[in-house]
């Protein structure tokens, strides 16, 4: 594996899913890999799971860490050719790229939608010039349109979990106050549909997401409907996708937040979310502190989805 942007770039699902259960069981089996390697993460947005669930991923392989806020203390950067910059911008990423890749063997980046233009986001600009000018490997910690090391713990937290080889997963529109963006509900359905679950997507009309990451999901507009025998209920909030309402929010209605009613329509589902979660908006207090919410033991496995990957981004 060259980059880590997506499911794809992951040849063998099971096989990965296998290696990151080892990984789980026992962390520091590779604990040498990564001597004398240094992993740079780049954010450009904040974080609280991805920055030290990674980190922590890149010390059981024995690497150094460097971790740089890039808005708060470096240079603000330019991202696009041609600008004359007589502005606040003192840096272009074209020549920050390649000096920070000197510093490191493998570079994470977070960099989420802008909102500013639909077609920059979906052709993850940012990334996509981190992957052309660093000459290293580059792994996404959560770009404009997914986040993959998200969806890959929670695959891995499926697992972990279920009773049935076939499991009825769920993803849930729930309301949210302000804008986000669809990264991490399609990247939840772009993994989601690389398996062979049941796998139902609903939300409030207008709030459809883009089809290539929806693909054979069944879309069900009546939530409760949706939540019937479910084994696992994954709620999330997103802005609009389609135009003319692209990163606008089109409701705050709370009749979609995640309550205990419609959870006990379900197969008595698990609670998943990314976190950080907006509670009594998202999911109420009862659901997200019952027995059945298993959002931590979801945020721990971002440790074992970041190793397995580093580890495959190290052995190239
Ligand atoms: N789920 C997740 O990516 O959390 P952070 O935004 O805190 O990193």
């Amino acid at each position: 594996m060259k980059h880590f942007t997506c499911v794809k770039d992951i040849d063998n699902l099971s096989t990965a899913l296998e290696e990151a259960f080892e990984l789980k069981q026992n962390p520091f089996m590779y604990e040498t890999l990564g001597k004398n390697k240094t992993l740079l993460m780049l954010f450009f947005n904040s974080s609280l799971r991805t920055r030290l669930s990674t980190q922590k991923a890149a010390m059981n392989l024995g690497m150094n860490v460097i971790v740089l806020d890039v808005n708060q203390g470096a240079w603000k950067l330019e991202t696009k050719r041609g600008v004359v910059m007589d502005g606040d911008k003192a840096e272009h990423i074209l020549e920050a790229i390649p000096v920070m890749a000197s510093y490191c063997d493998l570079i994470g980046v977070r960099s989420f939608a802008r909102f500013e233009n639909k077609i920059e986001d979906y052709e993850e600009m940012i990334l996509q010039q981190f992957i052309q000018y660093a000459g290293k490997p580059v792994f996404s910690m959560e770009s404009a349109t997914r986040h993959p090391l998200q969806s890959f713990a929670d695959l891995i937290t499926i697992e972990q979990f279920k009773t049935k080889e076939r499991p009825k997963v769920v993803l849930t529109w729930a309301p949210h106050p302000n804008a986000l963006p669809q990264a991490v509900a399609n990247s939840f359905a772009e993994w989601m549909n690389e398996t062979d679950y049941e796998f139902v997507i609903t939300h409030p009309e207008g709030y459809e997401l883009a089809p290539q990451f929806v693909q054979q999901a069944r879309v069900e507009y009546n939530q409760r409907k949706a939540f019937e025998g479910a084994d696992f209920i994954y709620a999330k909030n997103w802005s609009a996708y389609n135009d003319p309402n692209y990163g606008k929010v089109l409701s705050r209605d709370r009749s979609w937040t995640v309550d205990s009613a419609k959870m006990a329509l379900t197969n008595n589902a698990y609670f998943m979310h990314c976190l950080p979660v907006r509670r009594n908006m998202i999911v109420t207090d009862e659901v997200i502190e019952s027995p059945r919410s298993i959002v931590v033991a979801e945020a721990a496995n971002r440790v074992v989805s970041a190793q397995a990957v580093i580890k495959k981004l190290l052995f190239n």
